[in-house]
């Protein structure tokens, strides 16, 4: 077949190689081109050209390597278009770039390190842009502290509070970009109510109360693999609550039971083993809740929280040879958690019940024992009340079932109520911090449980991310091997652990 246009392909073919021309919608000289309304950046210029100005182009978008051909321009000039993307490579290869110009385009913010391969640039014109001056802009800061090039003065768009200010008066130090994540880190097939973490012998455990399995089961951190690892069962028919101490480089635990009684057990070497060494006595210990250990001069004590109408919150003390019942607080209130604290060197215990609002018990030198002292709020109903610290400021958290949580604040006086916290069946509530981060879980047993992270400006708590764990019941934080783990025991559905991990905002 010989038609026209066999003929037309023939001739392309054998022609001599072609220089490129200035594309449509361009006009060229020797050594540069101007192009106004262009569709698409051209593949091709003439060669020589050293300067390329780009006007009103048609385009929102600039894509990466979009001038990795043209590495002996010198001016480029992207000026009054639409531009709101760049790739990080946009600029990539452009080795002999003096002098670039975004300038008048809809940019608000630019990829981190845009400008890293550009060593010779002398001038950066970014001026008319709506930059939002956040985390992902704080690289800019650093790059216009440091670099040679000349930058003439740019002005943040947004957010609020940057609004007008001068980029070039920015410090890397105005930017708050350290976030973090709770991620599921790992997760145990099994069912618990209570979760505490203790060090013995240099090395990290965690003991958890599982009643369907009817055992205390411990685990113990594995340096090598990250992870707990199972280490022994108490077996223990109906166990609601198992209590580490650690007195004297002895480990005893506390096994708290439903039904059965409850017993303390001692760690004992060759073989390896816990011992039961004593039992709790049952006319005061009828429903047992909750158990705290604590010390007062010197004296090492547990509380066993009493839930039934006729038993009442008790307390032991050791003395060299095993525990000895050393008080019982008021009964017939039906008590679901009690929290030590000290307020200046004053030893005091807030126990929550079922049938009175939370109230106070001040340890009385003397008498060496707890008496009486207030009652915090109204409120009644209380689940548990926890003490937490921000900066030497004393702050409770009181959660309820259905209703509002609360956060009280310590004036020296009394405890003022400053927040309150939707509950959605909340049983547990835990405030916790990592490093400089003050945290506070809300466990839920009708919606996400919430973790909230305290706000230094507005001294509040702000929502900070939902968890979706089943009915959790217990949470403790442990640090080990520069990780942070979060376990929360749930009594419905799979015990978990979450890592605490820090996420840079303005790495990216
Ligand atoms: C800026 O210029 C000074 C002096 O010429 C030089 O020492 C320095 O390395 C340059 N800084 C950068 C980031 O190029
Ligand atoms: C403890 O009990 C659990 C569940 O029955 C079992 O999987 C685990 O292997 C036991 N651990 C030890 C150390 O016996
Ligand atoms: C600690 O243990 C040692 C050795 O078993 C014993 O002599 C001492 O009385 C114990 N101290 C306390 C406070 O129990
Ligand atoms: C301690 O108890 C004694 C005896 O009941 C009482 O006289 C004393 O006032 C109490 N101390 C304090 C600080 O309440």
């Amino acid at each position: 077949p010989d038609g026209p246009l066999d003929g037309r392909i023939g001739g392309c073919l054998f022609a001599a190689p072609k220089t490129p021309r200035c594309p449509a919608t361009c006009s060229c000289t020797k050594d540069s081109a101007f192009c106004v309304d262009t569709k698409a950046i051209p593949k091709s210029f003439p060669p020589g050209i050293i300067s390329l100005t780009m006007v009103n182009a048609a385009f929102t978008e600039i894509p990466e390597g979009a001038f990795s051909h043209m590495h002996l321009l010198q001016f480029l000039f992207i000026e009054n278009n639409d531009i709101q993307t760049l790739s990080k490579h946009t600029f990539r290869g452009l080795k002999s770039l003096t002098h670039l110009s975004l300038s008048n385009n809809n940019l608000q913010v630019l990829p981190r390190d845009l400008f890293k391969h550009l060593d010779i640039l002398t001038d950066l014109d970014l001026r008319g842009n709506s930059f939002r001056c956040d985390c992902k802009i704080k690289w800019l800061v650093d790059w216009m502290e440091k670099t040679n090039t000349s930058v003439p003065a740019i002005y943040c768009a947004s957010p609020f509070e940057f609004q007008g200010r001068r980029i070039h008066d920015l410090t890397p130090r105005d930017f708050n970009c350290i976030s973090a994540d709770f991620a599921v880190y790992e997760t145990y097939s099994f069912q618990s109510l209570s979760v505490e973490s203790y060090e013995f012998n240099d090395d990290q455990y965690v003991v958890f109360a599982q009643p369907n399995t009817g055992i205390c089961t411990v685990f113990i951190w594995d340096h090598v693999n990250m992870l707990f690892k199972t280490h022994y069962n108490i077996t223990s028919r109906s166990a609601v609550y198992c209590k580490p101490v650690v007195i004297n480089n002895t480990l005893y635990m506390v096994v708290a039971q439903l039904f059965g009684g409850s017993h303390i057990y001692k760690w004992e070497e060759g073989p390896l083993r816990f011992v039961k060494i004593q039992d709790i006595d049952t006319t005061r210990v009828r429903k047992p809740n909750f158990i705290e250990t604590f010390q007062i001069e010197g004296d090492w004590y547990f509380a066993v929280v009493d839930g039934s109408k006729a038993g009442s919150t008790s307390l032991y003390r050791w003395n060299s040879n095993g525990f000895y019942s050393h008080q019982s607080l008021h009964p017939w209130h039906r008590d679901n958690h009690i929290d030590f604290l000290e307020v200046d060197g004053k030893p005091r215990l807030i126990l929550s019940s079922a049938s009175q609002p939370p109230v106070v018990y001040q340890w009385n030198h003397s008498q060496r024992q707890f008496a009486y002292h207030s009652q915090i709020t109204d409120s009644g109903d209380v689940q548990m009340v926890k003490h937490f610290w921000v900066r030497k400021v004393l702050y409770l958290c009181l959660t309820r079932f259905i209703g509002d949580s609360k956060i009280l604040r310590w004036d020296n006086q009394r405890f003022v109520e400053i927040q309150t916290l939707p509950s959605r069946g909340s049983m547990a509530v835990h405030p916790f911090s990592v490093g400089v981060r003050q945290y506070l879980l809300l466990g839920s047993d009708y919606s996400f449980s919430r973790i909230y992270l305290w706000d230094e400006l507005t001294q509040r708590f702000q929502p900070f991310q939902e968890l979706n764990m089943l009915a959790p019941r217990g949470f403790s934080l442990v640090s080990v091997d520069n990780k942070d783990i979060l376990l929360a025991a749930s009594f419905k559905g799979k015990t978990m652990a979450y890592q605490h991990l820090v996420v840079d905002l303005s790495a990216k």
